[in-house]
């Protein structure tokens, strides 16, 4: 079954010798797109979060590869894109799944080749993408249609951060299957928190409220008391590194909230396609965690009364701060991981995935 869910905005698309991508670091108060010609024009969208999002990150990579060949597309210069691109940002894994497959695609091909080879495995990740939510989004669907079952009412779903379309080459992977049911008829209603300090929470509600899918929006310490007071059936998230035991990295946040659902006996799934797992890392202490500084704890961002987007300061420069923007869930803490391939536990992917696939 291929899902009929169409982005409403592209998150990325090829614009001839270059790519359009929606800047997400004016969502949810401005739609605007940008123009991407240059490596360094990629790099700079992912390193500054105009893209967000593991599998979006990674696509966006992919391009950037064919965007540099298109200067010069022998060796180093194929070497030298990979690294700095490999560089932007280091926990989610599937920027270097895309850059492997890339380089496995284009290393071994003459550079008269490799520039059309570049722009067609680009493509391939993209479409790959694409198909790989909708088949989360159907897989998650029978967990929402069960709890429906049982419940016989609305099925109350939490997640963190944006795992919705955003975040990637089609409709999401923890939103997904929220998606899904919502096409079904089936009544959901979505738990979406804050996500400080980025806010990424925010373009969740704003696309929940695009596609008409009931939500509340909270504040990230209020999940403990939501999830206490019986509010919540599940709570599906998102993932940027899943390590080959199951601990999962996701957006900083995630781990309070998976120690709370297990407290309260809520089931907590993981959404992440193939891309996302990264069988050559162990376990959780291989998961390199991005730091990402002062300025994002000490400021919010907002829209101002004349309408423009401003950065507020809340706390005074020179405030000492830590800004891990992500944690780890201990695979002990995680019902099931939700991938394109099915459901299974947290220790059990290798089932799903038994051979090292593209
Ligand atoms: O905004 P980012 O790129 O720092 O955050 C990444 C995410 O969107 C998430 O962590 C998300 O939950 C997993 S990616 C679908």
């Amino acid at each position: 079954m291929r899902s009929m869910f169409t982005q409403p905005i592209p998150t990325l698309r090829r614009d001839g010798d270059g790519i359009v991508i929606l800047d997400q670091t004016l969502l949810p108060h401005r739609v605007e797109t940008r123009r991407l010609e240059t490596l360094e024009d990629v790099a700079h969208a992912i390193r500054g979060m105009q893209v967000r999002g593991a599998p979006l990150i990674g696509a966006t990579a992919a391009y950037g590869v064919a965007i540099a060949l298109l200067q010069d597309s022998r060796h180093p210069r194929l070497t030298h894109a990979l690294e700095v691109l490999a560089a932007t940002r280091p926990t989610a894994v599937n920027l270097n799944w895309a850059l492997g497959r890339m380089a496995a695609r284009l290393l071994p091909i003459a550079a008269s080749a490799r520039i059309e080879a570049a722009w067609d495995e680009a493509e391939q990740i993209r479409a790959g993408d694409a198909a790989t939510c909708a088949d989360i989004g159907r897989h998650g669907l029978a967990l929402i249609e069960e709890i429906a079952r049982r419940r016989n009412g609305r099925v109350r779903v939490m997640t963190h951060c944006n795992a919705g379309w955003l975040a990637t080459l089609g409709e999401g992977t923890a939103l997904a299957p929220v998606y899904a049911a919502h096409a079904r008829g089936i009544p959901v209603h979505v738990w979406v928190s804050e996500t400080r300090p980025r806010n990424q929470g925010l373009l969740t509600a704003w696309e929940l409220r695009e596609a008409g899918v009931p939500h509340t929006l909270i504040a990230d310490n209020a999940a403990g008391i939501v999830m206490a007071r019986g509010e919540v059936d599940i709570v599906i998230t998102g993932a940027d590194r899943v390590a080959a035991n199951g601990d999962t990295a996701n957006k900083v946040g995630t781990y309070l909230k998976a120690l709370a659902a297990r407290e309260h006996g809520v089931p907590f799934y993981i959404a992440a396609p193939r891309s996302t797992i990264d069988f050559g890392c162990p376990d959780a202490a291989g998961i390199p965690i991005e730091d990402r500084g002062d300025e994002e704890v000490c400021t919010a961002q907002g829209l101002a009364e004349d309408d423009g987007v401003r950065t507020l300061r809340l706390a005074p420069k020179g405030t000492s701060t830590a800004n891990p923007a992500f944690d780890v869930t201990p695979a002990r803490c995680i019902t099931g991981i939700i991938t394109e391939r099915g459901i299974c536990g947290p220790a059990r992917l290798r089932d799903l995935f038994p051979t090292p696939a593209r």
